[in-house]
């Protein structure tokens, strides 16, 4: 089991951030540093790495990114997460100044995962043959768009027990090479959809997701296993009122407030409990944590770059960002190796099979139910985070297992019912029949008596 890499990047100061309002950090050392707030409190800070004002683009990708690409490389699943108020470098430590054609020093990760993943493919290419697709989306006030095919504006997010969360019919791009897989990104990028606030003139307000397949056919044995790696580059945490947003914008901040505190609620709920009890953890509250539910579940490996300004300007965003790492660094991954499959049953079409479950499942559904009472469970279960929404087969089929023991709980309890009322039953009986009995001997000894006593009266008057 191993934590969540969790680090800090500070920024240097911006040219709107006046010097003289003096910065909020001290460095410690490489991990360890000094927090100041307004009030000149001081919070000692300890993460697995902190990247000051001077650091390097690779150092980073060194620390952070690189042994995760290795994994994914090798099927396991890996996330990596930039956070932190608008303005604060999430963009910047992502792509660099720009994704193509940039000085080779100021390259962000997202350039570097690129480079990194073709050329640990092509050093491995003699044992397994890869396949390497890439998706991009952007959660924008609560829709999944696909950023490499615009008509696609609203994307469901499903679940499969063998896959885990995927993006329903989203655009997957099979990719050669680096140079391929740059071009397709500067396209999904050109097409987010961005807004202004006073926090940062060209900052996009929206999450943005790059999702890499990494699929690894093996040359000996025909086995596929698969590895997914998900950059995230989230929009600014920083509360509503600070970007001076108003009408629309301001929709947005509130919308994505609310994705990030749902982000921050399932980040309290898997850190907070006891280890006995299951939690509810609220995936579904929003997209966002739908999507990452399995890099924060646990089935990835996960980074997390908390992106902050040194200045004191900023100090309440910043330590509100240090403050999301550290409970961030209390999740627990265990990361596992994905499936191993053979590769005929990869190709097997399974969506005829799948529908067919659907069909007899819902068709069971609908015997026994009403179409009031289906609705009404579908309401009880979105409330309760059961299902996300009943297009999803795996969801029915778990809906229609709820159903099922809950229908047999209540046949269990009838028939406990029923016994508990024949037993009753029978004792009733039973007293009625020997109360019966002794009325029947009552009477025949009244019988017998008026027979003896009319004999005597008989035999004495003759
Ligand atoms: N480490 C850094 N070194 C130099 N400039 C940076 C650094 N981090 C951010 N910047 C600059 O600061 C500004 C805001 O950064 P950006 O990455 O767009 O913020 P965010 O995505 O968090 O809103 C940009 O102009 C960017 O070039
Ligand atoms: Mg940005």
């Amino acid at each position: 089991m191993s934590n969540v890499t969790v680090c800090a990047r500070f920024r240097p100061l911006s040219s709107k951030e006046n010097r003289d309002d003096g910065v909020c950090v001290r460095a410690i050392d490489s991990e360890t540093f000094v927090f100041q707030d307004d009030k000149d409190d001081e919070f000692t800070f300890n993460l697995d790495r902190v990247f000051y004002q001077d650091s390097a683009q690779a150092s980073i990708y060194d620390f952070l990114a690189l042994p995760i690409v290795t994994d994914a490389v090798n099927a396991i699943n890996g996330t990596i997460i930039t956070y932190g108020q608008t303005g604060a470098g999430k963009t910047y430590s992502m792509e660099g100044p720009g994704i193509q054609d940039c000085d080779e020093h100021k390259k962000g990760l997202l350039p570097r995962v690129v480079d990194g993943m073709f050329d640990q493919i092509t050093s491995s290419k003699d044992f397994a043959s890869y396949t390497v697709k890439l998706s991009m989306v952007e959660i924008y006030m609560e829709k999944v768009r696909d950023l490499l095919d615009l008509s696609k504006g609203n994307i469901q997010i499903k679940e499969n027990k063998t896959q885990g969360i995927l993006l329903s019919g989203v655009t997957e791009v099979p990719v050669s090479d680096s140079t391929e897989a740059l071009q397709l990104l500067c396209t999904g990028l050109a097409n987010r959809a961005v807004g202004e606030t006073q926090m940062n003139m060209s900052s996009s307000r929206s999450h943005c997701a790059y999702l890499f397949t990494i699929q690894q056919d093996s040359v000996t044995d025909k086995r596929v296993k698969t590895g997914k790696l998900i950059l995230v580059d989230l929009a600014g945490s920083e509360k509503a009122d600070k970007t001076g947003a108003e009408g629309k914008v301001l929709d947005e901040a509130k919308t994505i407030n609310k994705s990030l505190s749902a982000l921050g609620n399932v980040i309290n709920a898997l850190t907070s409990g006891s280890s006995s009890k299951v939690n509810h953890i609220p995936y579904r509250d929003s997209k966002l944590t739908r999507i990452l539910q399995d890099a924060l579940g646990g089935n990835s490996r996960m980074a997390l770059l908390c992106c902050c300004s040194p200045s004191n300007s900023n100090a309440s965003e910043t330590l509100s960002t240090l403050r999301f790492g550290m409970r961030a660094k209390h999740i627990k991954a265990s990361p596992r190796a994905s499936e191993v499959k053979s590769a005929k049953t990869q190709e097997e079409p399974c969506s005829v099979t799948k529908d067919e479950k659907c069909g007899r499942v819902l068709d069971k559904m609908k015997e026994r139910m009403s179409k009031e009472d289906i609705k009404m469970l579908e309401e009880v279960f979105i409330q309760e985070g059961i299902i996300f929404s009943l297009d999803s087969m795996e969801e029915v089929e778990t809906g229609y297992k709820d159903i099922v023991s809950e229908t047999i709980k209540s046949l269990e309890q009838t028939l406990e019912e029923l016994q508990l009322k024949v037993k009753k039953l029978e004792a009733e009986n039973k007293s009625i029949k020997e109360q019966a009995l002794r009325k029947q001997e009552s009477a025949a000894v009244g019988k017998m008596s008026r027979f003896i006593s009319s004999w005597y009266a008989s035999f004495f008057t003759s």
